[in-house]
């Protein structure tokens, strides 16, 4: 989509945050309704990069945890509802890739709903494994 600006932000709001996961169905499974905790989750992701239209209004974002040298984990990938199916999703994924080197992967654990995405924009497919956390407040 054009008039899109994709760029890294090291101090993104919770409540751009928000904005953005609260229009996808990630609605259910983010702390959205706690802001502090929205905080803390930005604070300890060192490689976040966001898209934005012309008048700053973000419409999506990556959130990632990147070691620099070997490995960035894509915590969130998310694209507003109205927004989704331009191409922002895909362009967020190259920009961080970009902005990462070529010495840095990008790794992921896809919902079901999504896989069909990486698929389609050509991600290696690995098994996922997740150990849920208890405290989902
Ligand atoms: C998944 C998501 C990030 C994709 O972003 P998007 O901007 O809608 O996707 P894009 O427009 O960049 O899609 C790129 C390609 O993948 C295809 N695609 C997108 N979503 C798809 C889906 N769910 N199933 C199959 N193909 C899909 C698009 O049709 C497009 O194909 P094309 O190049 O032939 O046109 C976005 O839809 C979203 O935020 N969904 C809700 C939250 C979510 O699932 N996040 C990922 C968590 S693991």
């Amino acid at each position: 989509m054009t008039g899109i600006v994709y760029a890294r932000e090291t101090d993104l709001s919770s409540a751009d945050y928000i904005a953005v996961v609260g229009e996808t169905y990630m609605r259910d499974s983010r702390p959205i309704g706690n802001p502090s905790r929205v905080d803390e989750m930005l604070s300890g992701s060192n490689f976040v990069v966001t898209a934005r239209e012309a008048d700053g209004t973000i419409v999506g974002l990556a959130r990632g945890m990147n070691d620099g040298a070997w490995v960035c984990y894509c915590a969130d990938l998310a694209v507003r509802e109205s927004y989704q199916g331009k191409g922002i999703g895909k362009a967020l994924l190259d920009k961080m890739a970009e902005l990462l080197g070529p010495r840095v992967g990008i790794a992921l654990i896809a919902y079901p709903e999504a896989a069909k995405f990486y698929r389609k924009i050509g991600l290696d497919e690995y098994p996922g494994f997740f150990r849920e956390r208890n405290d989902q407040s």
